[in-house]
């Protein structure tokens, strides 16, 4: 078996869904869909979605230079759908879905209340690259939802079930495979050393991992921090 070619095109999948917030200068608000949208700075921290300037909401970020990623969840897949297939010039999505509009701290335009994660931004460049237009964005605030906090005050995205989009489906994430630099991990995981090779829950136990269940809690150890934010460069 060989390799197939498709004409050039997008194939850089999974990629997550977001459903972005924007407004007009009269403070009217809408909601829209976006896949492609990318981390593309951490220092200063800078994002990018790529618009068609036919949409509705396209002519609103252009108004105010501004407008929120809400991060999806598996239970927000169906309102994160339903805003990439309807359009806000025919009706009010806000009102359709059933999604809560909350003010942003930094931004004019409200943030999506169910949301678990909302990156509050503010446009530097518009690149006008063909079909889509692409917003470059400093992310000038992160809202995130107190229900995500344990105890000791990290934060826990996981437990929000972020949503994954890829080829035209949607997907949930499924079981935790590691966490950021444990290929190289003093007691990593050795099982990983042949490509291809799966781990075996017997080499995980032995490595001091205890079971994938287990550390799922520990990988966790290692997301936001509330009061440090993000620790790890990328
Ligand atoms: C999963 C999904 C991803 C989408 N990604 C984008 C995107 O990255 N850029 C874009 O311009 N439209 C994208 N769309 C389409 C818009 O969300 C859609 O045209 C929407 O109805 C526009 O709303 P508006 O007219 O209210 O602005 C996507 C739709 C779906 C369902």
């Amino acid at each position: 078996m060989g390799k197939r070619q498709f004409k050039p095109g997008n194939m850089l999948y999974p990629v997550p869904a977001v459903m972005v917030s924007v407004a007009d200068k009269e403070g009217n608000s809408n909601i829209f869909t976006v896949a492609w949208a990318g981390t593309v700075c951490t220092n200063p921290p800078m994002l990018t979605i790529s618009v068609r300037p036919e949409r509705h909401s396209y002519q609103m970020i252009k108004e105010t230079g501004e407008f929120v990623v809400n991060l999806t969840t598996e239970e927000l897949t169906f309102a994160t759908d339903y805003c990439g297939v309807r359009s806000g010039r025919d009706t009010d999505k806000w009102k359709d879905t059933g999604l809560t509009k909350e003010p942003a701290s930094k931004v004019s335009v409200p943030l999506i209340k169910e949301s678990p994660v909302n990156l509050e931004c503010k446009v530097v460049r518009v690149d006008e690259l063909g079909s889509h237009h692409m917003f470059l964005a400093e992310v000038v605030a992160v809202d995130v939802d107190d229900a995500y906090f344990d105890e000791k005050d990290t934060f826990h995205l996981s437990k929000a079930k972020p949503m994954a989009y890829s080829h035209g489906r949607y997907y949930g994430l499924g079981e935790q495979l590691g966490t950021f630099g444990y290929s190289v991990r003093k007691n990593a995981d050795k099982a990983v050393k042949k490509a291809g090779e799966k781990t075996s829950e017997k080499t995980v136990k032995k490595t001091g991992e205890k079971t994938m269940k287990k550390s799922v809690v520990k990988g966790q150890k290692t997301s936001i921090s509330r009061k440090t934010g993000d620790k790890k460069k990328k």
